[in-house]
């Protein structure tokens, strides 16, 4: 099987024409939800999935499914499926998602060319709202497909200006009808760029995911009291800034102890909003988020006991009082053995050779392998730079890591 790289290639850089920004360097594009340039990223989908005889649908939610079912199958059996997204955040790069999405087409594509016999059919899927920037927290059309959202919940979903998902999917034209669901698939893979440097370090052009990490959001309080920075004595504060300095610095000791148990473990306080803010006042509050992840998830828990701890001591040092709440969270989830294999087998068959690792971004993947086998390819990024005109991965990666794809696909339609 010979994947066509500038046939891939083409495909993705006409993709990146649409909500592309002008940039100093690199290429960026800015493709929300329901945008006009959602709207002919999505057709221009449509028509290449056409042009390779697929049978396109598009379901309540706007996920986009090309079905290739060749002669040599069986209507009926599961399907295999690959795919990813289109949407991205703004000013993101041209392979995150959009890979994944041409990488399956071009893998159906391939096996056509190659006189491929598979005896399931093959879809080529795109879903909705991955990145979540412009409604609610992403993952929103695998979330459906996976029966983790129902089809109302999602639709009701509402931007930052009141307008419903349902509605801006309809005013595009990709308010379709039904649900795909990921569940009646014998089988799935996503490629995606890797957004990390292992892959280019080890000058390995695909990565086999083993597990997708898990993650917890918390959200901390430190509440003292706003005073005069100039009358009020330093032993008669109560500033919460200090105190939650203190506290952002336990968060990263604890993640980095952690790492002799776990060596993925990651932790880290990315938002911190000050009250009042005001260069002459003792800050009287402080808001915090925690952001921790790891393949393990007692990991994850550890991290989180260590911050109450830090907590605990702050009040008894300090005259403020604290909160922590954890809203979200979600358990690591481990990639399935079977598509995994194939993934290996293939790139053997291919002479292309893969690299174990774990994803510590979420991906649509996360939901799809809670109702089927599911696994998770990795492209290299250069640099590890994504979410970024300057995200890269060389066109020559883009067609191995696709040849990899390709041949598990095919081998697994064959089962
Ligand atoms: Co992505």
């Amino acid at each position: 099987m010979r994947v066509n790289e500038d046939r891939l290639r083409s495909d993705i850089e006409s993709n990146a024409e649409f909500g592309a920004v002008p940039c100093r360097e690199g290429r960026g594009r800015t493709v929300l939800t329901g945008t006009e340039a959602d709207r002919r990223a999505r057709e221009f989908l449509c028509e290449r999935l056409r042009d390779a005889g697929l049978d396109t649908r598009i379901d309540e939610v706007g996920n986009v499914v090309g079905r290739w079912t060749p002669e040599s199958a069986d209507p009926d059996a599961a399907p295999v499926a690959a795919g990813s997204h289109l949407d991205s955040v703004p000013e993101g790069g041209i392979f995150d998602g959009p890979l994944g999405v041409y990488a399956a087409l071009e893998s159906v594509r391939t096996m056509q060319d190659a006189g491929v016999e598979p005896s399931r059919p093959v879809e080529v899927v795109c879903f909705t709202e991955e990145e979540g920037q412009r409604f609610g927290g992403g993952l929103v059309g695998s979330g459906v497909a996976a029966g983790e959202l129902s089809v109302e919940e999602a639709l009701g979903i509402e931007d930052g200006d009141g307008i419903p998902l349902g509605d801006a999917l309809a005013d595009i034209g990709f308010r379709g009808e039904g649900r795909v669901d990921a569940a009646d698939w014998d089988a799935w893979i996503e490629l995606h760029v890797e957004q990390a440097e292992r892959l280019e370090r080890a000058d390995v052009p695909a990565g086999v995911v083993t597990t997708i990490v898990g993650l917890t959001r918390c959200a901390v309080e430190v509440v003292g009291e706003a005073d005069h920075a100039g009358s009020t004595p330093m032993d008669d504060r109560s500033d919460a800034l200090a105190a939650a300095s203190e506290f952002v610095l336990d968060v990263e000791r604890a993640t980095n102890e952690r790492r002799s148990v776990s060596e993925t473990a990651v932790g880290t306080v990315g938002k911190l909003d000050v009250s009042p803010n005001a260069p002459n006042v003792v800050p009287g509050r402080a808001s915090l988020s925690i952001d921790v992840r790891d393949v393990d998830y007692e990991s994850i828990d550890h991290v989180v006991g260590r911050a109450r701890d830090s907590l605990a001591r702050i009040e008894r040092e300090r005259p403020v009082e604290t909160t922590l709440e954890r809203p979200w969270d979600r358990r690591p989830v481990a990639m399935d053995d079977r598509p995994r294999a194939a993934l290996h087998a293939a790139g053997e068959a291919a002479d292309v050779p893969t690299l174990d690792l774990h994803s510590g971004a979420a991906h649509d993947t996360m939901h799809v392998a809670q109702v089927t086998d599911a696994a998770l390819l990795f492209a290299p990024s250069r640099d590890g730079i994504s979410h970024n005109p300057r995200e890269w991965t060389d066109w020559s990666d883009c067609a191995a890591a696709t040849r990899v794809l390709a041949g598990a696909l095919a081998d697994l339609a064959s089962e």
